[in-house]
């Protein structure tokens, strides 16, 4: 078996494989991927047969894998295994510190094996998009940028500025702050395929949950009649009763795991929303 870096042209493949999961990815997914992390996404092949992928994502010290699958005929080989130790080994390479993922409940074990460590749960939730009055969020713009990554970084231990300049270039009328006194004390983004929007990161001051609730009101409204994913720490209790009180209803969790440690550097407090669990 060989594990070769993901180019453009093996995009497809990638589509196929996780749709047959139901992920619903579109080919612009992978491709966003590829270009936040070009010698990070990896295929494994097999006589020159595709076989499993999976991505990764790293903001510095913190890095995230996810979209890890094998194909379904080719499981218990160490296919698995293998992708994600190599993984891992090229976050190592890079100096990423921590090393997280978002593991479905059934496949905790699976990573346990190759060192991960449960650290805590998150719910994802989903609803059809409403409108409500504007409560109050901007649009976010280029000049904003670097504030509101100085903003996520009181919350996130890594630096997510490629990462959200290419949401804002490709998303730019959904991603939303609130500053008070010229100082953000919020922000939230959603993104959208032709099949379904995905909201996050949500993060805002955690003392200000109401602010929180209208930077979330105020995507959704933008949103209209689209269903709509969020995933929550179930730690965050003022999260989660933002979200059921805007009518988002759970689907399922996955746990947080981290490579040899429990201690991600994460406040969880103010993460109210994680945006697509693949890249944390
Ligand atoms: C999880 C997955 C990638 C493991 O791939 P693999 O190539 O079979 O991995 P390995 O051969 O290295 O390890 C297989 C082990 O993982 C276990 N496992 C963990 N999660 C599993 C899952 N969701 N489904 C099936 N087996 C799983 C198997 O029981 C097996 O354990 P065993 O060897 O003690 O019997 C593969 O099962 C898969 O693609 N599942 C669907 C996609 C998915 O759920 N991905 C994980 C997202 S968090």
């Amino acid at each position: 078996m060989d594990i070769r870096v993901m180019k453009s042209e093996d995009v497809p493949f990638a589509v196929d494989i996780t749709d047959e999961e139901g992920w619903g990815y579109m080919e612009e997914d992978f491709q966003r991927l590829i270009d936040l992390e070009p010698s990070g996404c990896f295929v494994a092949s097999d006589d020159d047969v595709e076989v499993g992928m999976l991505t990764t994502t790293s903001y510095g010290g913190i890095g995230w894998i996810g979209n890890v699958v094998t194909k379904s005929d080719r499981r218990q080989e160490r296919i698995g295994s293998e992708m994600v130790k190599h993984a891992v080994r090229y976050l190592k390479d890079k100096s990423v510190g921590v090393i997280g993922l978002y593991s479905y409940l059934n496949a905790v074990a699976f990573y346990e094996r190759i060192g991960f460590q449960e650290s805590f749960r998150v719910a994802r939730f989903s609803t059809i998009a409403k409108v409500s009055e504007n409560r109050g969020a901007r649009v976010v713009n280029q000049e904003a940028l670097p504030r509101v990554v100085g903003f996520d970084q009181k919350y996130f231990p890594g630096d997510r500025i490629r990462l959200l300049g290419r949401m804002l270039k490709d998303f730019p009328e959904l991603f939303f702050s609130i500053e008070e006194d010229g100082d953000i004390v919020g922000y939230v983004l959603g993104f959208c395929s032709p099949k379904a929007c995905e909201i996050g990161p949500w993060m805002c001051d955690p003392d200000r949950p109401d602010t929180a609730e209208n930077l979330l009101i105020d995507c959704l409204t933008t949103l209209e009649d689209t269903v709509s994913a969020i995933a929550v720490s179930v730690d965050n209790e003022s999260a989660i009763q933002i979200v059921k009180r805007q009518g988002f209803e759970e689907e399922f969790q996955v746990s947080a795991m981290f490579f040899e440690t429990g201690d991600h550097g994460m406040n969880l407090k103010g993460i109210f929303g994680i945006g697509a669990l693949e890249k944390g």
